[in-house]
């Protein structure tokens, strides 16, 4: 009758508040150490093919990066969670890289990792990897003190909020990276588009987006939390995109093996796009 309509007409976006809440309940149980186990330990960090997911993740990044296009003072990692890898490649093209998370244990296990503290996950073999594949013969420990010298600033953020950072970024970043994040705290396609509308409000007209993400999976798990996905298709993830206002300039995709397949989440396979925003979309 009447009475729903009232409600849905009241202005308080009713329609996404239940799945936020569930998602905001799940990510309360996140475990970063789990987390790290399920994605960033053999199999799927198994540096001796390139069929395995991470090699695949490390070398679109790194020869995205590779062209020199992608440059500048800031670059902002929106959802970084307890990982530093996709900034690899991108730390060499940037004085200052800007961290985010929602959770606290997030940036704490971050910011373990940038002081060089015990306990902090080992990222060397990921460093030295992304190293052999850029190909210039740096030594690993370069490229793991300048990402660290770089690293100055782990931020809380909330992609759902039309400001995520809760203030502007002043002045706005020259390029946005998110991996694995806003598919995985959106409850539905819907909800993906906004957050990606609000993420892009941090980027300057012009700047570049890079984003990593799943395809086609409904959860995954960090210990004792399952955390709901949309499930995305390539389509998708296109159409998103032209609704949040950007120009896509590559978009790729991978199919997950079967020996990957591990039980830790349902995924069916990583795309992986870049994008830029349009000179003259001000906002
Ligand atoms: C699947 S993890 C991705 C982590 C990392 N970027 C990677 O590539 O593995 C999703 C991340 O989104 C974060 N997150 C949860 N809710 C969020 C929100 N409302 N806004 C931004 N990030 C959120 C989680 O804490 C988690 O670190």
């Amino acid at each position: 009758g009447r009475g729903g309509g009232s409600v849905i007409n009241s202005g308080l976006a009713p329609a996404a508040a239940p799945g936020q809440a569930a998602l905001r309940e799940g990510y309360e149980h996140f475990d970063p150490r789990a987390y790290l186990r399920n994605n960033y330990l053999p199999p799927r960090a198994d540096f001796s093919s390139e069929e395995f997911v991470v090699p695949w993740k490390l070398r679109c990044l790194a020869e995205t990066f590779a062209s020199g296009e992608i440059q500048g003072r800031t670059l902002i990692d929106v959802g970084s969670g307890p990982t530093i890898y996709q900034l690899l490649s991108a730390c060499d093209h940037f004085e200052e890289i800007v961290a985010t998370d929602f959770l606290a244990v997030n940036r704490e296990e971050l910011g373990r990792w940038v002081r060089g503290e015990p306990g902090a996950f080992d990222w060397s073999p990921f460093i030295q990897h992304v190293c052999k594949i850029e190909g210039r013969g740096e030594p690993w420990q370069d490229k793991q003190r300048r990402l660290r010298q770089r690293l100055r600033r782990i931020l809380p953020i909330d992609v759902h909020r039309a400001e995520p950072l809760g203030a502007p970024l002043r002045p706005r970043a020259d390029a946005l990276l998110s991996a694995f994040c806003l598919e995985a705290v959106s409850p539905d396609r819907a909800s993906f588009v906004r957050a990606l509308s609000h993420v892009g409000t941090l980027l300057r007209p012009g700047g570049h987006a890079v984003l990593l993400g799943a395809l086609g999976e409904s959860f995954y798990l960090a210990g004792p939390a399952r955390l709901p996905v949309v499930p995305l298709q390539e389509a998708d993830v296109r159409e998103a995109l032209a609704a949040a206002g950007f120009a896509l300039r590559e978009l790729r995709s991978y199919a997950m093996p079967p020996a990957l397949r591990t039980g830790v989440d349902d995924v069916d396979g990583v795309f992986f796009a870049h994008a830029q925003k349009p000179v003259g979309m001000g906002r």
